[in-house]
């Protein structure tokens, strides 16, 4: 099933963590209750450091982890604003299992997070952002070369990383983030 084209679209680039979680701050800071996510990249890529960003952004209690064996994390609001629902789908086969978590009940309140939520969670929302982090192969230049996407390793704490943020659906037809 070929995704439509998005309203609008944009590719950044970070240079580390901490760039990848200034540029979610702002995205989280402009985000509404409803406003739904879906985070996709390979394991590793930052999803869970992006979803830290956009926390702080939201103003949300901190303590954003993987939420892997939990599947979902609320983290109430601090500033009146929505909380921040951060789920973790890897684990999940589908839009089935998804909706076992009841997530639909809060998401009008909530800003709602899915890493690993593409191709599963499209139908939550009739609106939503996704967001796509790749890691760059090293020392090349991002282009149109083989993906060299070989190394796995945790250790390196400051690496380039391309996020496209993408939006589809009605909830951002007049909304620009970037
Ligand atoms: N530019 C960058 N942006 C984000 N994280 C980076 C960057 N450069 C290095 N890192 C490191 O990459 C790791 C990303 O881990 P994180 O848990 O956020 O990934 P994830 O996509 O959530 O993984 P998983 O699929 O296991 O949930 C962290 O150790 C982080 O410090
Ligand atoms: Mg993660």
């Amino acid at each position: 099933m070929q995704p439509p084209e998005p309203l609008w679209s944009a590719e950044l680039n970070t240079c580390g963590p901490e760039s990848t979680q200034e540029l979610a701050a702002r995205i989280g800071s402009s985000l509404r209750a409803g406003d739904l996510l879906l985070l996709t990249g390979e394991l590793g890529a930052g999803k869970t450091t992006f979803t830290q960003g956009l926390g702080a952004g939201l103003g949300v209690r901190e303590g954003i982890i993987s939420p892997t064996f939990v599947l979902s994390r609320i983290h109430p609001s601090l500033t009146g604003g929505p909380d921040l629902v951060h789920v973790d789908a890897y684990r999940l086969s589908g839009i089935d299992e998804l909706e076992d978590l009841d997530l639909e009940q809060g998401m009008d309140r909530s800003v709602t997070v899915i890493e690993w939520g593409a191709g599963k969670a499209e139908q939550l929302s009739d609106s939503r952002l996704e967001v796509t982090l790749t890691r760059e192969s090293g020392s090349t230049m991002s282009g149109s070369g083989e993906p060299l996407q070989l190394d796995f390793s945790e250790s390196e704490d400051d690496e380039p990383r391309t996020i496209t943020v993408a939006a589809f659906g009605p909830a951002w037809m007049d909304r620009r983030l970037f």
